[in-house]
């Protein structure tokens, strides 16, 4: 199994990778550390959110965006969590629930592929860095335009296929592989306009300018070790991935930059059928 099928294989993301939040973890605080630090604020401050609304998230994971994006999503909405982990549901229940801003927050174990939801009963949906973990990611898309109400909004995040590359070179110097960022390839900035025009009257991409100087080569290796290949590495590519880091901060002065691509389509209004 390659990479590509690994990342799009239900049984290991909702038994190993997403069990819970401690692998997806690793890799956000490389952004939180060094990134501008505003992901989940700056992505909630692109939608209307309408008074009182029902807002779906699919992908949750473990419900950092209701932490961090409080201030800007109003109270008063009704929020239904879904993810395809049980233990990824749960975290982020009882993260929103916390916050004490909304008084429904209701969670569910859901496939995106095929929500256990009534047509057009959401009036937001998010879905943010999880259309590519789908066999097929068109069909989420349709899912999503299915279950949005008419005036409602759908904020689909991914990256650019140049995501990090800086980061996934190192990888490659031990592990091989393609080049880049390998989710995006499935769904990105790149193909997901095409693919989301196809279900949506209007699709807009907003890009969240970003880079990471990094100066702490442990936050590289935690991040290359959260997910395949580098977590089932041997002791001697560990060695060996551990020297290609060093080398590159030593080579950078004690420093790494990684460059980011990210952003969120926007999208409203089903598209005519052809
Ligand atoms: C990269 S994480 C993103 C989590 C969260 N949206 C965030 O931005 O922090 C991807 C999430 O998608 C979930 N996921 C993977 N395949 C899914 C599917 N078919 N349906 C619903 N959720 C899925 C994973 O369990 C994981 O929690």
């Amino acid at each position: 199994m390659d990479k590509a099928e690994t990342w799009q294989d239900p049984a290991y993301l909702r038994g190993v990778q997403y069990a819970d939040s401690s692998r997806l973890a690793a890799r956000a605080n490389l952004h939180a550390k060094y990134g501008r630090g505003d992901w989940f604020a700056w992505l909630a401050s692109q939608v209307d959110w309408p008074a009182g609304g029902q807002v779906l998230e699919l992908g949750c994971g473990a419900g950092w965006f209701w932490a961090s994006a409080a201030q800007i999503v109003p109270a008063g909405l009704a929020l239904t969590l879904t993810d395809l982990s049980e233990g990824m549901v749960a975290e982020a229940v009882g993260r929103a629930r916390s916050m004490g801003r909304w008084t429904e927050v209701e969670g569910r174990q859901a496939d995106a592929s095929a929500l256990p939801f009534a047509d057009a009963s959401f009036d937001v949906v998010m879905a943010s860095h999880m259309l590519y973990h789908l066999p097929d990611p068109r069909d989420g898309a349709a899912e999503i335009a299915r279950v949005l109400a008419p005036g409602g909004v759908a904020a689909i995040a991914t990256n650019g296929l140049g995501n990090l590359r800086e980061l996934f070179d190192l990888g490659r110097v031990v592990f091989g592989g393609e080049h880049g960022d390998q989710v995006s390839a499935i769904f990105g900035l790149e193909n997901g306009q095409a693919m989301l025009e196809a279900e949506f009257e209007t699709v807009q991409l907003w890009l969240y300018p970003d880079r990471l100087v990094c100066t702490d080569p442990a936050d590289i290796l935690n991040y290359l070790t959260s997910s395949p290949p580098g977590d089932t590495a041997s002791a001697a590519e560990l060695l060996a991935l551990r020297t290609v880091v060093e080398q590159a901060f030593a080579a950078g002065g004690g420093t790494f930059t990684v460059s980011k691509e990210v952003g969120v389509f926007l999208c409203r209004g089903r598209a005519l059928s052809p």
